[in-house]
């Protein structure tokens, strides 16, 4: 099949591209959905940088995938998401180190977890699921524009894919991304609150933030999509104890799992996102997915460009004052 072109709907693991030449990172890639996009990714050829807070997961994934084809281009590397200075420091090697970044899937995320802080001060959901992803790919703007201008193997801009979920529709109304106060606070929303507005964030990042006021402004050929990956049988879903308690999160988890997709199937929505020619060709950046190949209407938060505008008032402001005015590039910085 060649790079990029898919029948829409019943995209299979046989309509993956060969991805020869290609460099994808893939935030969370240590298990569950992840594991499996990065297997799918490594497996068409492409190398894949797996980024992940545990080195025995990473070490675990990087050899299992490596196991079932010896020659496959896979690496691990130890982030942590929710640390903004380590974020910084990984994206910048990163930039460094690496000749190209076709594919960037911000998978990585905190599922139905208490509330809790980062070491940064900093609701931990909207760190990790939100702010962890937006200084990452800030950081790798160089690389990305660089890797857009290059024309071997035959052209397709690069694509970042973030993973949200339909319960974005859950985040509390009251948000409004205004203050710092608002996620380095407990608002008292309980765990489907925290995840939701973080995913939330996700969706409102990706369309007034990278595909508006980034990558449309400035013309670069960089398409952003935002899915649901439906619901998956992962470790997400024991997390439900964590934020129920035993016999309730227990419930759930079994009502739950007669429509969990395998984390093999699971990851397809994310494959066919990262590699397919119809995301160009149709205009579909910044555009909210929930199955392959059919734009959804995500909440009417999630497309309000007020709330998209204070998101990342709001994303600048909590980055700066962490790591200084330095801790940001300019959007437009170029790729020289
Ligand atoms: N499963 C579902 O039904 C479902 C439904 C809707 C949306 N989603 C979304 O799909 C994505 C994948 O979900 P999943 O169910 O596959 O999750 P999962 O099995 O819990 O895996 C999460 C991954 O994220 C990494 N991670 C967690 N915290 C991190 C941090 N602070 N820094 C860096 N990496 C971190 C984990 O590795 P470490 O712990 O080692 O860091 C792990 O590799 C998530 O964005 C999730 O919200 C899932």
């Amino acid at each position: 099949m060649k790079w990029g072109s898919s029948d829409k709907k019943r995209f299979t693991r046989g309509d993956i591209p060969d991805l020869s030449g290609r460099t994808a990172i893939v935030t969370g890639g240590t298990k569950g959905i992840g594991y499996q996009t990065v297997r799918a990714l490594a497996l068409a050829h492409a190398r894949v940088l797996i980024l992940a807070r545990s080195t025995e997961l990473g070490n675990k994934a990087v050899a299992e995938i490596k196991r079932e084809a010896p020659t496959a281009d896979v690496v691990f590397i130890q982030c942590d998401l929710g640390d903004l200075a380590a974020v910084k420091q990984v994206g910048d090697k990163i930039c460094k180190d690496e000749a190209r970044l076709d594919i960037f899937i911000a998978n990585a995320a905190i599922g139905l977890l208490p509330f809790g802080l980062t070491k940064d001060g900093i609701d931990r959901h909207f760190a990790v699921n939100h702010l962890g992803h937006y200084l990452l790919i800030n950081r790798l703007l160089p690389l990305l524009r660089h890797t857009a201008q290059l024309s071997s193997p035959p052209a397709a801009g690069p694509r970042i894919v973030t993973l949200t979920s339909d319960v974005h529709r859950s985040a509390p109304a009251s948000t409004t991304f205004s203050s710092p106060a608002e996620v380095t606070t407990n608002g008292g929303y309980g765990a489907m609150g925290y995840y939701a507005r973080s995913k939330l964030a996700v969706v409102l990042f990706a369309k007034y933030g990278l595909a508006k006021r980034v990558f449309g402004a400035h013309g670069d050929r960089i398409s952003v999509v935002t899915l649901h990956p439906g619901i998956v049988h992962t470790d997400q879903l024991d997390q439900l104890k964590d934020a129920y308690g035993w016999l309730l999160g227990t419930l759930l988890k079994l009502l739950t799992l007669p429509f969990a997709q395998s984390p093999a199937q699971g990851c397809l929505s994310t494959v066919w996102a990262a590699t397919s020619a119809d995301v160009e060709q149709n205009g579909w950046s910044g555009k909210y997915f929930m199955s392959v190949g059919e734009v959804a209407e995500p909440s009417k938060l999630a497309q309000d460009p007020k709330l998209g505008d204070n998101l990342w008032e709001l994303s600048e402001q909590l980055v700066k004052e962490k790591l200084g005015p330095d801790g940001l590039l300019p959007w437009d910085v170029s790729s020289d």
